[in-house]
């Protein structure tokens, strides 16, 4: 007998349990072992509202709020000052690395507790001996001139003149020092000025540049017409609710030595610490806990890494803000193959963030996140943020020149276990950073590689096409924020299926001749 198709509904109430899995059984590892985030799928729920409204809101650390869980990677390919304050424009917040001098770690730091949306806050600078021949081969290179003339060539140094293409149009010798034609009188806006009132100035004085100087009158940051003209909002930007400036990460170690590069971090307004290291379960991370929140009571604090609920209870004890989960899950990372220590992603996050969540602990899920399908996962998965690493390496914000190989503009990502990132040493021939308790070792034992990865552009349209990407997976889910991705998914509504190996070949693109994979405009 047929049913009639009117009591579809009515008949979907007889069954005991909603179709697909609950978490739990997901993550019944007597059944299936440890998930990584491609062993599984969300099962869809009803799409009743436009993508647009999923609100993606969410917690860094007990008191940190993000309108976006992006993360940047503490790593010496990922995030300095550039990827930290883009990122914080966009919603996220960046981690500054640690495999540098304390000294160039807080100045990265200051760069972006200091941005202002708007002014160019590094411009290239010159001397007045430098040359014009110089000038024009910068222009050719940055693709503007327009350059400040200070004393030194360097910023926060006594502005003495200004050369515009106008000023070297039209000169023949390449050797005529810039001294000699460049403009002296130059207009410039006092510190402190705001973007409003530079643009009027450039507007009235119908000048292109607008350099910005301090009471010494020297050089601090510059504003530029063109760049005024294409001025973006930043509607999700981090930003400290009682200063207005970008939120800002660093990460330290847990060495002595990183007592004294916290103070200098804390100096230049850190707003969290994030204490790296790959298995956070030790005494001495338990101690910098303990001093961090004696000597900085305001400064919240990241702990990790952790992969167990019993790591994830020692640091929460200790007074961790944060957690930061996965242990050889790194795109980059081969501590499982070498330590034997590790678990897989998806169910490190399970189960780490649903022991730290009844203490309001909130997690970042580093490490794996290869699509937006990833970041989805780990955030159904109980994570607040997710961390990335080799997804922002190769964009234009993160460190390192770029470079051709095979046809391909590349840009090298390496793991900070990498023989390469542990041989960097300080001016006294000290290792920077301590994350694998091995960089001080006469023999190094290698948890991560050096590679390259291809270049991704600005991550000005990266993060929003992942925004837009999550709001779209959201929907088809049927949550409109992650409190009520998380809720459904522990309260057994949102439900999940296994992935055998045929079924995550099935879920790639498959039987074509070639194709081009392009991921946004
Ligand atoms: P990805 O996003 O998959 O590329 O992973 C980035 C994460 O890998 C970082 O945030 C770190 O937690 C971790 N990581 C960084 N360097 C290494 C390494 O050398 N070995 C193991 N893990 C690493």
């Amino acid at each position: 007998m047929v049913r009639d198709h009117t009591t579809a509904l009515e008949y979907l109430k007889t069954f005991e349990k909603k179709d697909g899995l609950s978490v739990d059984e997901l993550m019944d590892s007597n059944i299936r072992g440890g998930l990584t985030y491609n062993d599984f799928l969300i099962l869809p729920g009803k799409v009743n509202f436009p993508s647009s409204v999923v609100n993606l809101q969410t917690k860094l650390t007990k008191k940190i709020s993000l309108n976006a869980p992006f993360v940047s990677s503490p790593m010496d390919t990922v995030t300095e000052s550039e990827m930290a304050i883009h990122i914080a424009l966009l919603g996220g917040i960046g981690i500054i690395q640690h495999n540098c001098s304390k000294e160039e770690q807080a100045s990265f730091v200051a760069k972006v507790k200091k941005y202002e949306n708007g002014f160019i806050n590094s411009p290239k600078v010159i001397s007045p001996k430098t040359t014009v021949g110089e000038a024009r081969a910068m222009k050719q290179q940055f693709g503007f001139a327009g350059f400040p003339v200070t004393e030194t060539g360097k910023c926060l140094s006594k502005l003495v003149g200004i050369v515009t293409s106008r000023d070297i149009q039209f000169i023949e010798d390449d050797s005529v020092l810039v001294s000699e034609i460049m403009t002296r009188d130059v207009v410039t806006g006092k510190q402190g000025i705001t973007l409003t009132e530079g643009n009027e100035i450039l507007k009235n004085t119908k000048k292109g540049k607008l350099p910005i100087v301090d009471a010494g009158g020297n050089l601090i940051s510059m504003l530029s017409r063109t760049d005024l003209m294409k001025n973006q909002n930043y509607p999700l930007a981090s930003k400290s609710a009682t200063t207005k400036q970008l939120l800002c990460g660093a990460a330290i170690g847990t060495m002595p030595a990183d007592r004294e590069r916290l103070e200098l971090l804390a100096a230049a307004g850190l707003d969290v610490v994030v204490l790296d290291s790959s298995q956070g379960n030790s005494v001495f991370q338990l101690d910098m806990i303990k001093w961090i929140k004696e000597t900085y009571p305001e400064l919240e604090i990241i702990a990790g890494n952790v992969c167990t609920r019993e790591q994830a209870a020692s640091l929460i004890a200790a007074g961790a803000d944060g957690l930061r989960i996965g242990m050889g899950s790194g795109s980059i990372c081969i501590t499982q193959e070498v330590m034997a220590c590790g678990r897989p992603q998806g169910t490190a996050v399970y189960n780490v963030c649903k022991f730290a969540n009844e203490f309001g602990v909130p997690c970042i899920a580093d490490g794996g996140i290869q699509n937006i399908g990833h970041l989805v996962k780990a955030l159904a998965l109980g994570a607040s943020t997710c961390m990335m690493g080799g997804m922002l390496a190769g964009t234009t914000e993160s460190p390192g020149e770029y470079f051709f190989r095979d046809g391909k503009r590349l840009k090298v990502y390496r793991g900070m276990g990498s023989i390469d990132a542990m041989q960097k040493t300080d001016a006294k021939g000290n290792a920077a950073t301590s994350r694998y308790f091995s960089e001080g070792d006469d023999v190094l034992v290698a948890q991560g590689v050096s590679g390259a990865v291809v270049d991704k552009g600005s991550i000005k349209k990266f993060i929003p096409y992942l925004y837009n990407g999550l709001q779209h997976s959201c929907q088809d889910i049927g949550v409109q924020n992650l409190t009520e991705l998380q809720d459904s998914v522990l309260s057994g509504e949102i439900r999940f299926e296994f992935r055998t190996a045929s079924a995550q070949l099935e879920g790639g693109v498959n039987n074509l001749h070639s194709y081009e994979k392009r991921l946004h405009n």
